[in-house]
């Protein structure tokens, strides 16, 4: 992806650091935030200087790789261990995060050289996060006709993943090859990664985009002013059940209440066979202050919380809904569109063929 005119991923490490774009400063400044430890690499995941599943993974596999670069020769087995249990008890909804620690630290466990192991892998890890990308792309480009109005929620785009996204991969792809297609972009609160986020990012590409308020999407619908849906995913069970940032189930409903594809847009790291159902995957529950407040720069630019809620009340913060199966049209992955059922999904990844 381009920023400025410059090459960026949203997540790679140097020299021991991981480097993650400062997502909870977007739209309004740009700034690389260095992390120098696995510690600050946790920290980062907790408080959303990275976020989105694919960038998630990435920074929890580098997270690893550090753990592994500073562990004492001896007790390297325990120090990583607990490093792998700190670094997973940060976020508990993105499949990616658990795929990218059991990764490396099985990569790792056993090698002669642990360190170079641990790199390695995490660095894999992230370079087949953009290539699978890249492909959901190619694959869900052919769903999107000319004069298409996509809706989104969330940001399933290259700030989610180490480049190119997942539902916004398509559409990049699709405006690149000349289409005319649009994007309706539900603002999703409470953070607001779809009017922050996924607004800065088709900006950034030039794509036509309207933000949404987040109860607009069902009007729309029954409008005819959607053609389709695609959203992103955090972990998809074995049965097709599909976890994403809380108020998709309420889309996918609409959905299929007005007769519009719903599309699911992730790789196959994001598949968890060991979640039978969505009632197996956990949700996270996130601070009260996220709804209660919002934070934007004031007239000085200098970033600001304001409250905007009653003063007293309080709220409540699923970060995620699951849109069962049957809402489902299809899942983009990197190697095909597979229909959201049990035994299409088995054959996805144990074979790559459905
Ligand atoms: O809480 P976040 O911002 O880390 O949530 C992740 C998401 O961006 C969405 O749920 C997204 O649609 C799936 S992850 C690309």
């Amino acid at each position: 992806m381009k920023v400025n005119g410059a090459d960026y991923r949203t997540v790679w490490m140097k020299e021991g650091s991981v480097f993650l774009i400062e997502q909870n400063l977007l739209p309004f400044e740009f700034r690389v935030h260095e992390s120098r430890s696995c510690a600050e690499t946790c920290n980062a995941i907790r408080t959303m200087i990275v976020r989105g599943a694919g960038a998630i993974g990435a920074a929890a596999g580098f997270a690893m790789a550090q753990a592994f670069r500073e562990a004492p020769h001896q007790g390297i087995r325990e120090y990583t261990e607990n490093a792998r249990k700190d670094i997973e008890a940060t976020r508990p909804t993105a499949q990616n995060l658990f795929y990218a620690t059991e990764r490396v630290f099985d990569a790792a466990k056993d090698s002669d050289d642990p360190r170079a192991a641990a790199l390695s892998e995490a660095q894999k890890i992230a370079d087949e996060d953009m290539e699978r990308c890249r492909k959901i792309g190619e694959h869900g480009n052919g769903l999107i006709r000319n004069g298409f109005r996509v809706e989104t929620h969330c940001n399933a785009g290259w700030l989610a993943f180490v480049d190119y996204g997942t539902a916004l991969s398509p559409v990049y792809l699709a405006h690149r090859n000349g289409k005319k297609v649009s994007v309706y972009v539900d603002e999703t609160r409470p953070r607001s990664q779809g009017a922050r986020l996924t607004a800065w990012e088709l900006r950034n590409e030039g794509v036509p985009h309207t933000i949404l308020p987040d109860n607009a999407g069902a009007h729309m619908m029954s409008h005819g002013k959607i053609d389709m849906m695609i959203v992103g995913a955090d972990r998809i069970a074995a049965n097709g059940d599909t976890a994403n940032k809380i108020g998709t189930l309420e889309k996918a409903i609409a959905a299929k209440e007005f007769g519009v594809p719903f599309y699911v847009a992730a790789p196959t790291s994001t598949f968890d066979l060991n979640c039978a159902s969505g009632k197996d995957i956990p949700i996270e529950e996130r601070s009260e202050e996220e709804v209660l407040y919002q934070t934007g720069p004031n007239s000085s630019g200098k970033m600001e919380r304001i409250l905007v809620c009653s003063p007293d009340s309080r709220a409540l913060n699923p970060a995620f809904d699951v849109t069962p199966a049957r809402y489902i049209t299809g899942i983009i992955t990197e190697n095909g569109i597979v229909k959201p059922d049990k035994d299409s999904i088995k054959g996805l990844l144990s074979t790559g063929s459905f």
